[in-house]
């Protein structure tokens, strides 16, 4: 099957790089699985302005600084741009998601349960909306925003990282997708502490040696001093997540 991914943006050309590198790169541009493709779909927000200088933008009513992106244009965006042109009858075809700092705080578990339930179902395409400027009008969004995620108590300057970042953490989850099924289990997080630290060639390195349990080749005793490692880093690095 194919899951369209739209993203409405001002700056498609931000997603370049991340769709050409990489493990979530190829699975973007649909390469990582034959029965489960993604297709990415940019929609240029600019297109759809009515204004003579193509402005997308406005002061805000009520005054202050800066600039607040145009109810109308970004609805053109999705009805237009998204929904007849990707032949959807509905808007309940799609999730249409919004990056802002309001939005729910994203974590592994919640970058878990978006890859499994969102990403990797095949119920509804997803449209991302990358906000810029001081935002979006509200009407917009409190009329055709389905999911808010923030990526963190600061402020970005566009939503654009924000989806990437999203879209980066989450394609892990996606069943079939990332090749060695057991390494997002052994990932950090995951059992809520940070991964035990990892060496490979050379076995010297600047007159330090790599710990010699893992050189013995006792699958067991490995196991149990990786778990010892684990929670040593943890302790050390990340305090904050054994209170959790
Ligand atoms: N846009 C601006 N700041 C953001 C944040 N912290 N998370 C997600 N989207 C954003």
């Amino acid at each position: 099957m194919i899951k369209r991914i739209w993203i409405l943006t001002l700056f498609p050309e931000m997603f370049k790089p991340f769709l050409d590198c990489g493990i979530a790169g190829a699975a973007f541009r649909g390469e990582r699985s034959e029965d489960f493709k993604f297709e990415l779909h940019f929609v240029n927000i600019r297109d759809y302005s009515t204004t003579k200088y193509k402005s997308v933008d406005d002061s805000p009513y009520g005054g202050g600084p800066g600039m607040v992106m145009r109810a109308d244009i970004l609805k053109d965006a999705l009805l237009k741009g998204v929904q007849e042109a990707g032949g959807y009858e509905s808007l309940d075809q799609l999730e249409v998601v919004y990056t802002s700092p309001r939005g729910t705080v994203w974590t592994n578990k919640v970058a878990r349960d978006f890859g499994v339930s969102i990403l990797g179902s095949p119920d509804k395409d997803i449209v991302f909306i990358a906000g810029r400027y001081e935002g979006v009008d509200e009407r917009f969004l409190s009329k055709y925003v389905t999911k808010f995620y923030s990526i963190g108590d600061y402020v970005l300057t566009g939503g654009e990282l924000a989806i990437m970042t999203i879209l980066d953490s989450a394609v892990r989850f996606v069943p079939g997708i990332l090749g060695n099924k057991l390494s997002s289990e052994y990932d950090s997080f995951e059992d809520g502490m940070i991964e035990f630290p990892q060496y490979t060639k050379p076995r010297e390195f600047e007159g330090m040696e790599v710990p010699s349990i893992l050189l013995e080749g006792h699958h067991k005793k490995i196991q149990e001093w990786q778990h010892q490692e684990k929670l040593a880093m943890t302790k050390n690095w990340r305090p904050d997540l054994l209170k959790k």
